[in-house]
Order: structure tokens, then C-alpha cells, then sequence
């Protein structure tokens, strides 16, 4: 039974050039970055390269790339690290959207208990945030507003650079979570307008445990981690760097197909969603449909059938019933419940995201896999 992986969302195989490129820095390169000679030397110019590599695909420089151990690491990096610097502490404001990744929604509510505002902005029924809502949350403490790039769920693309617009006229710095993002949609800092933009390797080729943060030359933020003063003082702690090569490497592959692969990935995914709906008729709909999405992502509501008895009937295929957080939960998720889906629809919603790997025949099989798997159960 060949399995057919159409969860990339959830995370992404490690793409075999950044595997070879990292393994050395688990054999022979093992020295520390901070060291004088020539083994620490070595690993040094590695982790520059990897953070050049990362800079290149965000349009950054090398100095503004701050890696961590993961994309919520990088979320609560900004959000704790502006609020920390408040004296005295709770004074601020925050917005951020309804369907932000917890993440994002966790720290936000930490710092609701330690006394900072929140303010949390509705998005529309295809899950895009009006970026008049943001301008309206605005208030004189605002210290950020942070709106995820593109939803991990549905695949929704948020106006990230009209809000940057507003922001900026407003005086307030811009975070957006680009997890789901980077390397699926052009990411360049500079375009998006933002301050902070946070980065999961797992979700790009890299290996699980290793993020980064894009912070904006001049913007200061608090350590979470206070130590030795590695990344610019804001991530104390020796270098991970076999996956820092990782994930430089991950970048540049990504920059080098972006144009490419997100042409491919949306005509796979446009592919299976023709042949679902197809099958399954005019109630079968699909989530942030009439919105720009991502390219790869396909959140589907499978009429009159439970999405988890679904999926478990097709063991040879990988996806989620809403994001891979969430399975397993009775309950409709945060976006769901965001965008308004009701109940009933909710309960048949699949998440397919395909990927650099994925083919034309796995994505009809996973089709066919699923519209037969559906007529058992009806
Ligand atoms: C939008 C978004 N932000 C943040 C994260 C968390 O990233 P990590 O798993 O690297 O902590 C995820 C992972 O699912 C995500 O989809």
C-alpha cells in the first residue's frame, strides 16, 4: 500500500539537497560558531551562509534574520518581546485576527492576563480580514498588530501590504506569521511591508526544530532566551546548525522554483478539487473559495459524511480533517468557527495541501480514494 502524502500543510517531507546539505554539520563539522578555530570557524560561515541564503528569499538583510527553534518560537519572540520591554508591564495594546494559529492566539491571551489590551478582528465568511477592521482595532497604545500571511486551514491569503499601509500611517509595527507561506507565495519584506515575519522550517523542506524570525533593522525587541547573546542578543543558546544549514538551504530552493512550483501546485490542487466536487455535487464547497489562497491548499466540506470516518476508511492516505492541531477535536476549530461554517458542513471538512513532491497520480488517487471511501459510508 503506497501511501499518498497530501498533508503538507502539517509538515513536509525533508527534501533530499537539504538533507545532504546539513549532513556534514552532523559528522565532521561539529564544532561550536562561537569558537576561534578552525572546526568553529567552519560551522561560523555555515550558519552566515544559511542566514544570507534565508535573507536572499525574503528580500532581507543577513542581520535581520534571527533563527529559533520553531514558528511558534518566533511568534511568541515578537509578541512577548514587545510587551516585555513595557514598563510598566501591561501597558499596550495588541490586534490580532480570529483566525490566527495558537501560536499566535496563545501568547496574545498570556499577555491579556498580565494586563496588556487585545483586540481580536473578525474575518469575513472566505476568511480574509478587511483591512478596515484593522484600522478601526487600532488604538493610541498599540504596540502591533500581527496578521498571519496565509491561513494554515483554508489557504487564505491576508492583504498583508494594504494593512502595512495603514499601520505605517498609524505608527504601529506589523507582524505576520508566514509559516504556511514561505515558499508558496512570494514572501520579500520589503513588498509585505511588515516589521516582523515568522518562519517554520518544517513547513518548508527543512527538518522539524528550527524557525526564524525576520526582524526589521532597528526594531527592539526583548529576549525570551537571555544568555550568551547569540542571534543578535535575541536568542541565547548555541547554534543549531546543522538545521540552520537546513533551512538556508530550504530557502534557496524555494527561491529558485518559486514561480514554477506554485503554478504546479495550484493546478494539482485545482485537479482534486474539480474531481471532489465533481463527484460529491453542488453541496460539496470549499472553504475561502472567491479568496486568494495558497496554492497548494484545499479545505473541503464533504457532504453527509463525518470527515474522521472518512480519512480512517483510506489508511493509505495522509491528510487532516481541519489543520493536523486540531484532528482528533470534537469541536469545530478556531477558523472554522471564524468563518462561520456551520456544524453540519464542518463535520465533512478535509484539509488536503500538496507539495513539492506530490504528482498527478497521486492526487487522482486520492480522489478516487476518497469518492469511493464516501459511497461506503452513505
Ligand atoms: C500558521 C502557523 N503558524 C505557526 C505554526 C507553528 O509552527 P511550529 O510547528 O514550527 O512551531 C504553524 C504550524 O502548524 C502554522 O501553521
Amino acid at each position: 500500500m503506497k501511501t499518498i502524502y497530501l498533508d503538507y500543510n502539517a509538515t513536509t517531507p525533508i527534501a533530499p539537497d537539504v538533507q545532504t546539505a546539513m549532513l556534514p554539520f552532523l559528522a565532521e563539522h561539529y564544532g561550536n560558531p562561537s569558537s576561534g578555530h578552525a572546526l568553529g570557524r567552519a560551522c561560523h560561515e555555515a550558519t552566515l551562509d544559511a542566514r544570507a541564503k534565508l535573507a536572499a528569499l525574503l528580500g532581507a538583510e543577513r542581520d535581520e534574520i534571527i533563527f529559533t527553534g520553531c514558528g511558534t518560537e518566533s511568534n511568541n519572540l515578537v509578541l512577548k518581546g514587545l510587551a516585555f520591554r513595557q514598563a510598566p508591564l501591561g501597558s499596550g495594546h495588541f490586534v490580532i485576527s480570529s483566525i490566527e494559529h495558537p501560536a499566535v492566539t496563545e501568547p496574545a491571551r498570556f499577555l491579556e492576563r498580565l494586563g496588556f489590551g487585545l483586540t481580536i478582528v473578525d474575518c469575513d465568511a472566505r476568511g480574509r480580514i478587511d483591512p478596515d477592521d484593522v484600522a478601526a482595532a487600532i488604538q493610541d497604545d498599540t504596540l502591533l498588530v500581527s496578521i498571519m500571511l496565509a491561513n494554515n486551514e483554508i489557504g487564505t491569503i491576508q492583504p498583508i501590504a494594504e494593512i502595512s499601509k495603514i499601520c505605517r500611517q498609524r505608527g504601529v509595527l506589523l507582524h505576520t506569521d508566514a509559516a504556511q507561506a514561505v515558499g508558496k507565495i512570494p514572501t520579500r519584506v520589503d513588498d509585505l511591508g511588515v516589521d516582523f515575519l515568522s518562519i517554520a522550517g518544517h513547513k518548508l523542506y527543512a527538518p522539524k526544530g528550527i524557525g526564524a524570525l525576520y526582524v526589521r533593522r532597528g526594531t527592539a525587541l526583548e529576549p525570551l532566551l537571555h544568555g550568551a547573546g547569540h542571534e543578535g542578543g535575541l536568542r541565547a543558546g548555541t547554534e543549531n546548525v546543522p538545521y540552520m544549514v537546513a533551512l538556508g538551504k530550504a530557502a534557496e530552493l524555494a527561491g529558485q522554483h518559486l514561480s514554477e512550483s506554485v503554478e504546479r501546485l495550484a493546478m494539482l490542487r485545482d485537479r482534486l478539487q474539480q474531481a471532489l466536487v465533481d463527484a460529491c455535487g453542488p453541496k460539496c464547497t470549499v472553504n475561502g473559495a472567491g479568496a486568494e489562497r495558497l496554492p497548494n491548499t484545499l479545505s473541503i466540506n464533504i457532504p453527509n459524511v463525518d470527515a474522521s470516518e472518512l480519512l480512517a476508511r483510506i489508511p493509505e492516505l495522509c491528510a487532516s480533517t481541519s489543520a493536523a492541531c486540531h484532528t482528533g477535536q470534537a469541536q469545530r476549530s478556531a477558523t472554522q468557527q471564524a468563518i462561520a461554517l456551520p456544524e453540519d458542513v464542518a463535520r465533512g471538512t478535509i484539509r488536503l495541501s500538496v507539495g513539492w513532491f506530490t504528482d498527478e497520480e497521486e492526487v487522482d488517487r486520492a480522489a478516487n480514494l476518497l469518492i469511493g471511501a464516501r459511497q461506503q459510508l452513505r
